[in-house]
C-alpha cells in the first residue's frame, strides 16, 4: 500500500452504531443550486425545496449551496420569484446547516464586471439575508476581481472560499499554462487573501482521477487551508476523481442527492457515503435519511421538472467533453447557435477553430462568461471569416476582454487581434492593466433614480442593476404594475397528471387525430373571439379566406421628413432588392409582404412586420438574435464599415457594420425586437 494512501479500514458491525471516523470527509450538497442548474436549467422553485429542507438540515452537510450562479437570473426572469426572498424562506427551514452561494467575483451573479458599489452592496445584502459561505470565482482566475467582494465578505464576518477554475490546454494537467505550479501558485495567492477554504472548481468535469490525486496531495502539503473539490460528472470521471481526491486527503467534496445527480450535474452523495463506510474518512451520514429525502424528491418534486431533462440521449456521459474538452453547457450553446443559423453541419470546423480562438484570447479558462465569449466568437469566425479577413465580426465582449475589462488573461492576447478589436472601441484603443473595477463608475445611484416612484428598496435596486431589462419587468410584476403572464406560473402535479394521461392515451392508440388538412397561414387581420360552452372556454380566431386587403409597411424608427415612407401599395408590387449590390438572389431576401387580394398563393407573414423595400442596400441579420440598439437614425449618413446595429446573439453583442456608404433609408425594428437570420434590419441608399 502506498504511503499516500490515507484511507484506513475500521471494522463495523452495523450502519447505525458505527464509530465516528478520525478524519470524516465533509460534504457540501448542491442539489438546490448546481443540481437543478445543471439538469433543469435552474428552474427549481422555492416551494419545491421546502419539502426536503428540514430533512436535509438533519444530515450533517458541511454546507448546502442554495443560491448564486444562474439562480438569481432565472428566478426573476422565468419563475417570477424574488431571489432575495428565497434566502429568507429557506433559512427558516435550515436552522443548522450553513448556506453557501456561488459568487462570480466582480461579475457578481451576472455576465460582466460590475462597479465596486454594486459588488459590495450585493455581498452585504446576501449576508444579511442568511448567506454564510461565499464561494468566489473569477473566469480568468484573476484574483484582483476578488478584492472588493472579499473585503465585504470579511467585514460581514462570513466564510470566504476562494476558487481556482480548473482548466486544461491538453488532455491532462500540465503543459505551459495549466500545470501543477499554476494551481499551487494560485493557492498561495488565495492564502495571502486570507481564504477560509480553497475550492478547485472543475466546472467541465475535465479533472482526471490521477491528476486530482497529484493536485490535492500537493495542495495539502503546501497549505493548511481546507481543500474543497467541485467536479462535474459530465465526462463520467468525477466519481473516480472524488475517490482519488479522498485518498489524497481532500477535506470537502461536492455532491448532489441521487435524483439531481449525474449527467452534467455531480456524482451522487449516497454511493460516496457507502464507499467510505468503515474507513477513517467515513462521512457519518445516515444512509436511510438520505433515502427518505430522495423518496420525497422523486415523488413530489421531480415529476414537475422531468420535461426539462434532456432526454434526447440515453447515454448520461458526454463523449464530446472527453474528445474536445468543451464544457457541457458551452457545447449545447454552440449546437443551438449553429442550428438556429442552419449551420449545424459546420460543428467540426467549430471544434477545430475553438482552441485557436481561445489561444488568441489568452488561453483563458472556459467557464461562464468566458465560455460564451470564446464560443460565440468561434462561431462568428467559422461563419463569417473569409480568405481575406479573419475576425471579421468581433463581439462587444471580445472587445471588452481585449481592453482588459475582464482582467488579466493567462497568457497575453494575440496583439494583432487586440489591435483590431480595439480600433474605434468606446473606452479607448489602449488596453488597461489595472484592476477592472477601478475604471468602472458607480452604478447604484443611477439605478436608484431610474426606479424612483417604483421602489427604493436596495435589494430591488441591486436586482435591477444586475438585470436592467428583465429586472425591471420583474419589479413591475412585484409591485402590481403589470400582470405576469401565465407562462411564469409553476407547473402543478395536477398538470403533470393530465399530461401523463394524454401520453398514455396516445400510446394506447386512443387519441383522436386532428384533421390533417394543412391550416393556411394566419392573416394579420384575423380577429380573436372568446367562446364559452358551458364550463369550457375556447379561444377562436376568425380569418377571411384569401386575407383582407391591407397595407403594411415598416415605420422609420424616428420620423424624418425626407425619408418617411408613405404607405404606397406599389412599394410592394415588386421587391426591388435586385438593385442592391449585395450578392443575394433578389426576391428571397426580405420577408415578402403579401400581395393584395385576391392572390390565393400569397403567403402572409406570420407575425413579423412586413418590410418595405425602398431603393438601397439592405443590412441583413447574419444570425438570429435580439436588437439591442441602432446607432443611426433614418436620414443619417453612414460610411461603409461603420457600425449601425447592435445585435445580441447567445448573450454576446455584435456590432453590424454598414455594407455600403450612404443614407439610412429605413429602419425596420426597434430595441428589444427579435429577428431571424436574413431579416432586413435597415436599408441604406
Ligand atoms: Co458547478
Amino acid at each position: 500500500m502506498s504511503d499516500h494512501f490515507k484511507v484506513k479500514m475500521q471494522s463495523i458491525d452495523n450502519y447505525d452504531n458505527r464509530p465516528k471516523a478520525q478524519n470524516p470527509l465533509k460534504i457540501q450538497d448542491l442539489t438546490l443550486r448546481d443540481g437543478h442548474q445543471s439538469l433543469f436549467a435552474t428552474r427549481g422553485r422555492t416551494e419545491d425545496m421546502i419539502p426536503v429542507a428540514e430533512m436535509m438540515d438533519e444530515i450533517g452537510f458541511w454546507g448546502v449551496e442554495v443560491w448564486g450562479g444562474a439562480t438569481f437570473d432565472t428566478m426573476h426572469r422565468f419563475l417570477n420569484e424574488d431571489p432575495w426572498q428565497r434566502l429568507r424562506t429557506l433559512k427558516r427551514y435550515f436552522k443548522k446547516t450553513p448556506f453557501s452561494m456561488l459568487l462570480r467575483g466582480q461579475n457578481i451573479v451576472g455576465y460582466r464586471n460590475y462597479a465596486d458599489d454594486v459588488a459590495r452592496a450585493f455581498v452585504e445584502k446576501a449576508a444579511e439575508n442568511g448567506m454564510d459561505i461565499f464561494r468566489t470565482f473569477d473566469a480568468l482566475n484573476d484574483f484582483r476581481n476578488f478584492e472588493t467582494v472579499v473585503a465585504a465578505i470579511k467585514d460581514c464576518g462570513k466564510h470566504f472560499q476562494g476558487c481556482i477554475c480548473y482548466s486544461l490546454t491538453e488532455p491532462r494537467m500540465g503543459g505551459e499554462v495549466y500545470n501543477l505550479d499554476y494551481y499551487l501558485n494560485k493557492a498561495k495567492d488565495l492564502e495571502k487573501m486570507q481564504a477560509d477554504s480553497i475550492c478547485i472548481k472543475d466546472m467541465a468535469g475535465l479533472m482526471a482521477p490521477y491528476d486530482a490525486f497529484e493536485l490535492i496531495k500537493a495542495l495539502k502539503e503546501s497549505t493548511n487551508i481546507p481543500i474543497h473539490l467541485h467536479s462535474h460528472f459530465t465526462s463520467g470521471m468525477a466519481p473516480m476523481t472524488h475517490l482519488k481526491a479522498v485518498e489524497a486527503g481532500v477535506d470537502i467534496i461536492d455532491t448532489c442527492m441521487t435524483s439531481y445527480a449525474y449527467r452534467t450535474s455531480h456524482p451522487a452523495v449516497e454511493p460516496l457515503v457507502m464507499s467510505l463506510i468503515g474507513t477513517n474518512r467515513d462521512t457519518g451520514f445516515d444512509i436511510k435519511k438520505l433515502a427518505d429525502i430522495n423518496a420525497v424528491l422523486e415523488k413530489e418534486v421531480l415529476p414537475k421538472y422531468k420535461h426539462l431533462l434532456d432526454d434526447s440521449k440515453v447515454s448520461i456521459i458526454d463523449i464530446n467533453v472527453l474528445l474536445h474538452q468543451t464544457p457541457g453547457g458551452m457545447l449545447s450553446n454552440l449546437v443551438n447557435q449553429l442550428r438556429e443559423m442552419d449551420a449545424l453541419d459546420r460543428i467540426n470546423e467549430v471544434y477545430a477553430e475553438l482552441p485557436r480562438v481561445r489561444k488568441d484570447l489568452g488561453q483563458i479558462p472556459l467557464v461562464t462568461p468566458t465560455s460564451q465569449i470564446v464560443g460565440t466568437q468561434t462561431v462568428n469566425n467559422v461563419l463569417f471569416d473569409d480568405d481575406d479577413e479573419e475576425y471579421k465580426m468581433i463581439t462587444a465582449q471580445v472587445k471588452d476582454l481585449c481592453y482588459g475589462l475582464y482582467g488579466k488573461t493567462a497568457v497575453p492576447i494575440n496583439s494583432k487581434l487586440q489591435k483590431k478589436a480595439l480600433k474605434g472601441y468606446e473606452r479607448g484603443s489602449k488596453p488597461i492593466t489595472c484592476r477592472p473595477g477601478e475604471v468602472l463608475e458607480p452604478e447604484l445611484e443611477k439605478a436608484r433614480k431610474e426606479l424612483k416612484g417604483l421602489t427604493s428598496d436596495l435589494e430591488d435596486i441591486i436586482l435591477y442593476t444586475l438585470y436592467p431589462v428583465t429586472g425591471k419587468k420583474f419589479l413591475m410584476y412585484k409591485y402590481g404594475k403589470e400582470t405576469p403572464p401565465d407562462s411564469l406560473k409553476p407547473r402543478t402535479l395536477e398538470d403533470v397528471k393530465k399530461e401523463d394521461e394524454i401520453i398514455a392515451k396516445a400510446k394506447a392508440g386512443k387519441l383522436v387525430e386532428k384533421s390533417s388538412k394543412e391550416a393556411p397561414p394566419k392573416g394579420e387581420h384575423s380577429r380573436t373571439f372568446n367562446v364559452f360552452i358551458e364550463d369550457e372556454y375556447f379561444e377562436v380566431s376568425v380569418d377571411e379566406p384569401g386575407g383582407q386587403p391591407f397595407i403594411s409597411y415598416a415605420h422609420p424608427a424616428v420620423p424624418h421628413p425626407a425619408a418617411a415612407i408613405p404607405p404606397q401599395p406599389q412599394a410592394f408590387s415588386a421587391p426591388r432588392l435586385a438593385a442592391a449590390p449585395a450578392p443575394q438572389p433578389a426576391p428571397a431576401a426580405a420577408p415578402k409582404p403579401p400581395a393584395p387580394k385576391p392572390a390565393p398563393s400569397a403567403k402572409a407573414p406570420a407575425s413579423k412586420p412586413a418590410v418595405s423595400a425602398p431603393d438601397g442596400t439592405p443590412l441583413k441579420a447574419p444570425m438570429p438574435g435580439m436588437i439591442v440598439s441602432y446607432s443611426k437614425q433614418v436620414g443619417d449618413s453612414v460610411e461603409k464599415g461603420e457600425p449601425v446595429v447592435i445585435l445580441e446573439a447567445m448573450k454576446m453583442e455584435n456590432a453590424l457594420p454598414a455594407p455600403v456608404s450612404g443614407t439610412i433609408k429605413a429602419i425596420n425594428y426597434k430595441s428589444g425586437d427579435s429577428v431571424s437570420k436574413n431579416d432586413v434590419l435597415c436599408i441604406i441608399g
